[in-house]
Order: C-alpha cells, then sequence, then structure tokens
C-alpha cells in the first residue's frame, strides 16, 4: 500500500509526511519541485526510511506523475503542492496560474488515467483528496457568520483565485468522470517548518534579530489560526471517512486580529527570550503600508467536520503557538538555512530597507 503525495517538503506537506510516517507504515511518495518554499531540511531524518520515497520534480510533468503512480500505484493521493503565498501572487500571479491550476490540471488527468485502469475494488478505495484554503470563499464583515461549505466563493487575490479554479477542477473530475476526489478548505496554519515570508514565522526571527515586525495597515484584520499538526489530523480523517465530491471546512475556531498575534508572540519571547536590554519585543512592531486588496477578516465554521467525522483541533491558539516559538528558538540551523540567499532577495523585494 502506498499513497502519493504533492508539495511534501513545504510547510504543511512536510509536517503531514512526518506525522503520517510516525503512525503508519504505508509508503509515501513524495514528489516536490523544491521552488525556494520547498526544502529537505523539513524531511531531515527520513534519508534512510524506507518507508519515504522523495522524487524532486513537478505536478505538471505529465510523463513523470503516470510514471509515479502506475510504479508505486498508490491507493490515495494528496495534493498539497502549489504557490500559496498572497504577496507573491500580488508581485507575480503567472506562477500561480501555472502551478495551482494548468499543473494542477495536468496532475488530476494523469491521476484520472491512471484510476480509470485501476481494478473495480482498487477503482472503488482510491481518493484523490486536494488541500485547499477559506481564503476561496474572500472576506467576511465583522458580523458576518463564519464560513461554511455552502459559501459562494469570491477570492480576492491572485492566490485564492488560483486555488479557487483548482477546486472547482477538482469538483468537476468528480460530477463529470466520477474521479473520487475530497477537498479540505483550511485556515491560516502556523507551526514547526513554516516558511519565514508568512506573518508568524517572519515576526519571530525579525524579533529575534531586533528587526521591525511589520503589520500591514491598522492590525485589526482577522485570521482563523489552526496549528499545522491539527490540520494533519484532520486530512487524515477526510481521507479516511470523508464523502466522496465532498468538501469539507478545517479551521481552529481561533479567530484573531494580525495585532493580536504578534503581540502574543513578543510576550511569549519576552519570557522565553528576553531581550538584553530588557526591553518588549513590542516596541519593535511597526506599522508598514497596506497590502492591495487586503481581505479583512476570515473565520472557518468547522462544525461540518466535527459533526460528520468527528474531527475537533487538540490545539488552542495558546498552546500552539507557545509550541511555536520554541521550535524556532531551538531550530536555529534550519532558520540560517532557510533565511540565505533568495530569502534575502524576497524581504528587500517587499518591505524595502
Ligand atoms: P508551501 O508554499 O510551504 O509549500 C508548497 C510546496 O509545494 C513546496 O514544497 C513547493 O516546492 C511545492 N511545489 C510548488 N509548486 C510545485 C509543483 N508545480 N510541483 C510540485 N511541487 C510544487 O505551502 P503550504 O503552506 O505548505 O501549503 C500547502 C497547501 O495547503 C497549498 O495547497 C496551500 O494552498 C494549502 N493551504 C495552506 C494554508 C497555510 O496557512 N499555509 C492554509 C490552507 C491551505
Ligand atoms: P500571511 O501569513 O501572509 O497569510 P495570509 O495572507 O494567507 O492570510 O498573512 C497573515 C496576515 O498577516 C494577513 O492579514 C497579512 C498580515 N501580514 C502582515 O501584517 N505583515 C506581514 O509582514 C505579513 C507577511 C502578513
Amino acid at each position: 500500500m502506498a499513497i502519493l503525495v504533492t508539495g511534501g517538503a513545504g510547510f504543511i506537506g512536510s509536517n503531514f509526511v512526518l506525522d503520517w510516517l510516525a503512525q503508519s507504515d504505508e509508503l509515501i511518495v513524495n514528489l516536490d519541485k523544491l521552488t525556494y518554499a520547498g526544502n529537505l531540511d523539513n524531511l531531515a531524518g527520513l534519508e534512510a526510511d524506507a518507508r519515504h520515497i522523495f522524487v524532486k520534480g513537478d505536478i505538471g510533468d505529465r510523463k513523470l506523475v503516470a510514471k509515479l503512480l502506475s510504479e508505486h500505484n498508490p491507493r490515495a493521493v494528496i495534493n498539497f503542492a502549489a504557490e500559496s503565498h498572497v504577496d507573491r501572487s500580488i508581485h507575480g500571479p503567472a506562477e500561480f496560474i501555472q502551478t495551482n491550476v494548468v499543473s494542477t490540471f495536468t496532475l488530476l488527468e494523469e491521476v484520472r488515467t491512471y484510476w480509470a485502469n485501476l481494478a473495480e475494488s482498487e477503482k472503488t478505495a482510491f481518493r484523490f483528496l486536494h488541500v485547499s484554503t477559506d481564503e476561496v470563499y474572500g472576506s467576511l464583515e465583522k458580523d458576518e457568520p463564519a464560513f461554511r461549505e455552502e459559501n459562494q466563493y469570491r477570492p480576492n487575490s491572485p492566490y485564492s483565485a488560483s486555488k479557487a479554479a483548482s477546486d472547482h477542477l477538482v469538483r468537476c473530475y468528480h460530477h463529470t468522470y466520477g474521479l473520487p476526489v475530497l477537498t479540505t478548505n483550511c485556515s491560516n496554519n502556523y507551526g514547526p517548518f513554516h516558511f519565514p515570508e508568512k506573518l508568524i514565522p517572519l515576526c519571530i526571527l525579525n524579533a529575534l534579530s531586533l528587526k521591525p515586525l511589520p503589520i500591514y495597515g491598522d492590525g485589526q484584520q482577522i485570521r482563523d489560526w489552526l496549528y499545522v499538526r491539527d490540520h494533519c489530523s484532520a486530512i487524515r480523517r477526510v481521507l479516511d471517512a470523508g464523502k466522496l465530491g465532498e468538501t469539507y471546512n478545517v479551521g481552529g475556531w481561533n479567530e484573531k486580529a494580525n495585532l493580536d498575534v504578534v503581540r502574543t508572540l513578543c510576550a511569549i519571547l519576552d519570557e522565553l527570550y528576553p531581550r538584553a536590554d530588557g526591553q518588549s519585543y513590542a516596541t519593535q512592531i511597526a506599522f508598514v503600508k497596506d497590502r492591495p486588496g487586503h481581505d479583512r477578516r476570515y473565520a472557518i465554521d468547522a462544525g461540518k467536520l466535527e459533526r460528520e467525522l468527528g474531527w475537533k483541533p487538540v490545539e488552542t491558539f495558546e498552546t500552539g503557538i507557545r509550541k511555536t516559538v520554541q521550535w524556532y528558538l531551538e531550530h536555529q540551523d534550519w532558520v540560517q538555512n532557510v533565511t540565505s540567499g533568495a530569502y534575502q532577495h524576497w524581504v528587500g523585494k517587499q518591505y524595502g530597507s
């Protein structure tokens, strides 16, 4: 038995691979292009593990995908591979359309061919699980109810529009061809191996380097934070028991304004790693120009996943964020490696000097 995971060297994918192998001996074939966001350091320790086969490559490479499917005969494909950063999608949307739309389409085509030729029992058991985001639903007003699965898609950034397009493709492969698909739409994740272009790891690392903590606009934008390992357990649960063709919202019931998130980080750092001059890290908070088209609020109603499949997150924001800060403090080598070279170039482009 085997599963094929795409994007398994990125933030969520690598957590998923590690989590999977911690509780199963089923083979994982991990196809990842190793873009700037993919990092084999996330999978350190698995080099000699026969249960994990890493393949550097593109989900849009038809021949490669076909070869991996026929060689390993997976019972499921879990698609994490994507361009994932909103700010980068604003600077350069083309890559997002290429990977999130065109290459996801190509992947679906190859999976459809593979699935169509499986024996009947394997065909019935097969699953294609597409990992998506709450950002496809657009932005909520302060008093609007949280996103439910039946909410209209109203994507506002090139990133969310490209993810929305991929969700539609996945949906239609079920409706038209009968491909056994499942889609999860998750809120903002945080935790180990989070690339420091995103708010939480960026602010932890900037704080420790005594650099400004950039808050876009007024910092009152709200996100619904979920500890990454809870996302992994939700994906496993949906893979095991999700109803074919359905989508499941995944969230942590943790709505927080960005400014509060950063203040919380600063307070934990003040306690665990106080600044030499005795000042709080919060003094480094700096309000900067807002993101164009910045969505004001995301909130996930994860009630369906709880009612139908019995899933609930384990971590609260308070427990998860403390674990996360501790992880970054204890993994300075990982930080050094990801923040060299190309990362510096991105920081210069996005935040100036
Ligand atoms: P990430 O950017 O950290 O990792 C993406 C991974 O995909 C990288 O390892 C990259 O090398 C790989 N990749 C990119 N293009 C590829 C291609 N064409 N072929 C093969 N591999 C490719 O992203 P993440 O935060 O781990 O997100 C994973 C998935 O979860 C994405 O689909 C994202 O939309 C979704 N998601 C993310 C969040 C979040 O908060 N990070 C929340 C909800 C959903
Ligand atoms: P981010 O981590 O980029 O995730 P997303 O845009 O997918 O929600 O951003 C989280 C929130 O933090 C979002 O409202 C934008 C904001 N933000 C800042 O205020 N400053 C920053 O430097 C970054 C990267 C994000």
